[in-house]
């Protein structure tokens, strides 16, 4: 399996402080904001590892992360999104780095306090598809949230008006090497994205989407709120544990 971490975008509702620099290089806590997603990567055994980034300062990527050695890598590979096209199409660019293996994909501003082994070990085991994990949220319209039915989710509707659930699709996706063909079929949502939810709701209907819930705590850190909440629970409870 190859791991995908999406760092482009242009973090506008973290302005001013993303006018000179990319949203994932802000600190949370004691650390760039991209070293989370990266940890939890290695934490999950995956070595092979893509950043795509994008917007400003994204030569400074390659200065902080090197090869990855600091995370025990021997090589990181880079690419560039141009513009802010959405979640799948920075996804797309990974195409060609995937070579049709499996993928993890990590959403650069996405932290979690312990380790998705338990959710790679079930992907690794049902045999292709797609594998999305759930955290019970307080405040659901703000992501992706599951439509479930029994054991089953049904659908994903992406930040909701009246959640149909108190779930949020969290920002951590297994996918099949199948996943680039439904990319191509996606089409620009109103704010003009390609949207990762659509690429679940294609798994969805084709029966090839599983899910695990999330042990430990997760957040995302891409408002200010959401950022100073990241910043406190990481140095009160610590982030990517390998146990909880
Ligand atoms: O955090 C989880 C949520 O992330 C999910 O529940 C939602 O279903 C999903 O759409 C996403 O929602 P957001 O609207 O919060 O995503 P945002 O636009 O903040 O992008 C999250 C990360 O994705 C960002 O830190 C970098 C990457 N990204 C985003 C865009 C729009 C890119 O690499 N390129 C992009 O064009």
């Amino acid at each position: 399996m190859k791991g995908v971490i999406l760092a482009g975008g242009l973090g506008t509702r973290l302005s001013p402080c993303t006018r000179v620099t990319n949203k994932h290089l802000l600190p949370v806590y004691d650390k760039p904001m991209i070293y989370y997603p990266l940890q939890c990567l290695v934490n999950a055994g995956i070595e092979d590892i893509l950043v795509v980034t994008g917007g400003n300062s994204a030569g400074d990527f390659l200065r902080l992360l090197g090869n990855g050695k600091e995370f025990g890598l021997k090589h990181v590979n880079y690419t560039y999104q141009e513009g802010e096209g959405g979640i799948a199409e920075a996804l797309s660019l990974a195409e060609h780095f995937a070579a049709g293996d499996s993928i993890c994909v990590v959403l650069g501003d996405n932290i979690i306090q312990g380790n998705i082994l338990e959710a790679r070990k079930a992907f690794d085991a049902q045999g292709g598809g797609a594998r999305i994990l759930l955290k019970a949220v307080e405040d659901p319209e703000r992501f992706g949230v599951p439509v479930i039915d029994g054991d089953r989710i049904v659908e994903v509707v992406e930040k909701p008006a009246n959640p149909p659930s108190n779930f949020a699709v969290i920002g951590i996706y297994f996918y099949d090497g199948t996943v680039f063909d439904f990319i191509r079929q996606c089409e620009p949502s109103d704010r003009g994205e390609l949207e990762i939810t659509d690429v679940n709701n294609h798994y969805i209907r084709a029966g090839r989407m599983e899910w695990s819930e999330l042990d430990g705590w997760w957040t995302d850190a891409g408002t200010f709120e959401s950022l100073h909440r990241a910043s406190v629970l990481v140095k009160e409870g610590g982030a990517n544990r390998m146990s909880l």
